[in-house]
C-alpha cells in the first residue's frame, strides 16, 4: 500500500456521512489501492487540519458542515463554481497548494441530466428556501441556461441577498407567491429542510400544478420528502437528492485517484441499503 493513496472527509459532527460509502465502493469497484476516511474537526481545529494534510500524507478530500464557508477562505486557490458559491465541498492539492472546489451545482445539474433530462428545457424555476444549500442550486441554475430563477424563502430578508448575489433574473418572493409563481414554473427545487424531521406537509397544491412540471429535492433522508410525496403523488417529473449526493462525489474521486467513476444503480442500491439499515 505504498503507493495508495488517501482521501477523507471532515466535518463536525461526521457519524452521519455517506461519502465514505460512495468512495470506498468506487475503489474497490475499480480495484484502486486507496483510502477514504471520516475525520471529525472541531470549527477551531480546520485551518490546521488543512495545513497539515500533506505531511498526513492526503491527496483531498471533502469538506462537509460546518466547514464548508471557513474553507472558502482559506485555500489558496477556489474553482469559478466555489467562488459563485461562496463554499468549498472538495480540497486537493497541486503543486503544494491547497484548492478548493464546489461540485455540487455539477452533482445537481449531472443528476437531473440523469433522472429528469428535460430539466434543461425550463424556462422559469422556484427554488424553495434561500440557505447555503440554495446557493449552489442557484448557481446550477444560472450556468443551465435558465432565464428566471425565482425565491421563494419564509426570511424573505435571506432570499433578497441570495437573488441581489445573482442578477437580475433572480428575484425573491415570500411563500405567499408559492402557489402562483409553481403554476407557471416548469422546474421546482425543494432546499428547505421541511420534512427531513417527520411528518410536515409540503405548503404548496400539487393539483394545480401542471404535469410537465420537474420537481427535485436535495435531501435524501427521507428520501421522499413531504414536497416529493406532494409532486409524485399528482404525477410530477420527480428526483431525489440521492442522485446529487452520487454525482457531487464524481469530480473529487477523480482527482484524487486518478480515475473518473460511474454513479451506478448498484452504487445507488449500496447507500439506499445504508440508510434503510440506519433508520
Ligand atoms: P442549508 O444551508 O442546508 O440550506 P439552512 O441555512 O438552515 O440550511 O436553510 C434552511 C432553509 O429551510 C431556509 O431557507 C429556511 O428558511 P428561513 O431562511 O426562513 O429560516 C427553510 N426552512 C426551514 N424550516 C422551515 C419552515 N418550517 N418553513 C419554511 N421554511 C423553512
Amino acid at each position: 500500500m505504498a503507493n495508495a493513496k488517501k482521501g477523507f472527509v471532515c466535518g463536525h459532527p461526521i457519524n452521519h456521512s455517506r461519502s465514505p460509502l460512495i468512495h470506498n465502493y468506487w475503489l474497490k469497484a475499480y480495484g484502486i489501492e486507496g483510502s477514504y476516511e471520516k475525520i471529525d474537526i472541531a470549527p477551531d481545529d480546520f485551518i490546521k487540519f488543512c495545513g497539515s494534510l500533506a505531511e498526513q500524507g492526503f491527496v483531498g478530500g471533502n469538506v462537509t458542515i460546518p466547514h464548508k464557508e471557513l474553507a472558502f477562505r482559506s485555500v489558496e486557490h477556489l474553482d469559478d463554481a466555489a467562488m459563485a458559491i461562496g463554499a468549498v465541498n472538495t480540497l486537493w492539492l497541486e503543486n503544494d497548494k491547497l484548492h478548493g472546489g464546489n461540485t455540487d451545482a455539477y452533482g445537481f445539474a449531472a443528476n437531473l441530466d440523469d433522472q429528469i433530462p428535460q430539466w434543461i428545457n425550463a424556462e422559469s424555476a422556484v427554488v424553495f428556501g434561500a440557505g447555503g444549500a440554495s446557493r449552489a442550486i442557484v448557481y446550477a441554475l444560472i450556468e443551465a441556461g435558465i432565464k428566471k430563477i425565482n425565491i421563494i424563502n419564509r426570511t424573505i430578508e435571506r432570499a433578497q441577498t441570495l437573488a441581489s448575489a445573482f442578477g437580475p433574473n433572480v428575484t425573491a418572493h415570500g411563500w405567499d407567491a408559492a402557489q402562483e409563481l409553481s403554476e407557471t414554473s416548469e422546474l421546482l427545487i425543494n432546499t428547505t429542510s421541511l420534512g427531513m424531521t417527520g411528518d410536515a406537509l409540503f405548503p404548496l397544491n400539487f393539483k394545480t400544478i401542471r404535469r410537465e412540471t420537474c420537481a427535485a429535492d436535495i435531501v435524501y433522508f427521507p428520501l421522499m420528502t413531504p414536497f416529493l410525496t406532494g409532486a409524485a403523488e399528482n404525477g410530477l417529473n420527480y428526483s431525489d437528492g440521492l442522485g446529487m449526493l452520487l454525482h457531487q462525489a464524481v469530480p473529487g474521486f477523480e482527482r484524487w485517484f486518478g480515475h473518473r467513476p460511474e454513479v451506478t444503480p448498484a452504487l445507488r442500491q449500496h447507500i439506499l441499503d445504508d440508510i434503510g439499515a440506519n433508520t
